[in-house]
């Protein structure tokens, strides 16, 4: 087993043996050292990042997702420009220094669209902008930078290409390769985020591994982990999803210590990159989730700013929709938390500082 005081040096076969560790005292210095090296890497600041869920139309089939085109019928909305700024302003009023875009995989959100919201975003509130659109040409991508967008989100989900390709059916003529289009957008001047789902079926701990030793790889600037929650509706749920199974032993499981594992070893190998306390983990744990992850290497946290009749047809899993907190609850219990942790709340941007240490 690495040291964990060597953690720079901890490679896939490394990152592997400690998400494999059951022993409840050994994970404390898991625990003990993610939290130290988040404290040492990216202070006590807690940014709070305003979650706007522009649209729920997807023309992608993403196995697991429930807003995929192929999950049932659901009702389907587009924001309006106006209701888009509405959440903006709403954002700035909360202090958030940054308003996160979110969307299935939507044609409709033209690049002009967009454009226009991010500019007006950008000149008018001064906030930052990151997007979270989905698989996108350069030319839109560049073009929303050019507009005023900072970073750019978009989970690779997994390093293992069969499983890939086994739950992103693709597009005719539309080749899906999401690394690449992170590394473009790099070199576009974007911040950029990835991330994967802790448990879907077919992810083993090799493969968990290897996508963790990739965050270090491509030094992603940010990075989301939550776990796979099921949703009945999606095929992934239903036969697929047993199908993929991997062997008993090699099949990760979708629960909260791994998640956290996942977190904290991501903190180690990618010391000062700005992790969220997803949504999902404090779905999986309504009582603790956020609370654990931020103790054990998250420093972000994204209060959903959807109007509360829109935000329940963004059900990407189960239980999103029903979380009922108004934007001012999350809030409140948000800065409550990070009070009662000893942390601040982020001022400005947030946007990541490599610090020299
Ligand atoms: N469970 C957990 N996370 C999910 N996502 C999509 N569907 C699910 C699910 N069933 C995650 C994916 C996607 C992000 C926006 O939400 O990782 O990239």
């Amino acid at each position: 087993m690495p040291l964990l005081s060597e953690a720079g040096t901890l490679d896939a076969a490394g990152i592997e043996a400690w998400l494999r560790e059951a022993d409840e005292k050994r994970l404390e210095h898991l625990w003990e050292a993610a939290d130290r090296v988040r404290s040492e890497r990216v202070g006590e600041a807690v940014h709070l990042r305003g979650l706007v869920e522009v649209s729920n139309y997807c023309v992608r089939s993403c196995a697991y997702c429930g807003i995929a085109a192929c999950a049932g019928p659901l009702p389907r909305y587009r924001l309006s420009h106006e209701e888009i700024l509405a959440c903006a302003r709403e954002a700035r009023r909360y202090g958030f220094g940054t308003v996160v875009l979110q969307s299935g995989e939507d044609p409709g959100l033209t690049r002009r669209f967009i454009s226009d919201v991010v500019a007006e975003i950008h000149h008018d509130l001064g906030l930052a902008i990151t997007l979270s659109l989905g698989e996108r040409d350069d030319e839109d991508l560049k073009a929303w930078r050019e507009a005023g967008a900072d970073r750019y989100l978009l989970r690779f989900e997994t390093t293992d290409p069969a499983l890939y390709a086994a739950i992103h059916p693709g597009l005719p003529g539309k080749v899906s390769d999401r690394i690449a289009q992170l590394v473009r957008m790099r070199e576009m001047g974007y911040e950029v985020g990835t991330g994967v789902m802790v448990g879907i079926p077919g992810q083993t701990w090799a493969t968990l591994a290897r996508d963790i030793d990739t965050f270090r790889q491509f030094d992603m600037d940010m990075i989301g982990i939550g776990p796979y929650l099921p949703d009945p509706r999606t095929p992934l749920a239903g036969p697929l999803g047993t199908q993929l199974q991997a062997p008993p032993g090699e099949q990760v499981p979708n629960d909260e210590v791994t998640t956290l594992k996942a977190v904290a070893l991501t903190r180690l190998v990618c010391p000062d990159t700005n992790i969220p306390s997803t949504t999902a983990l404090s779905i999986l744990d309504p009582g603790g989730g956020r609370r654990n992850g931020l103790t054990r290497g998250a420093n972000v946290v994204m209060p959903n700013l959807t109007p509360p009749h829109y935000r329940q047809l963004y059900r990407i899993y189960p239980g999103k929709a029903a979380v009922h907190e108004s934007v001012e609850t999350l809030t409140e219990n948000v800065l409550g938390l990070i009070a009662a942790l000893g942390r601040t709340v982020g001022k400005g941007p947030g946007g990541r500082e490599k610090r020299v240490t």
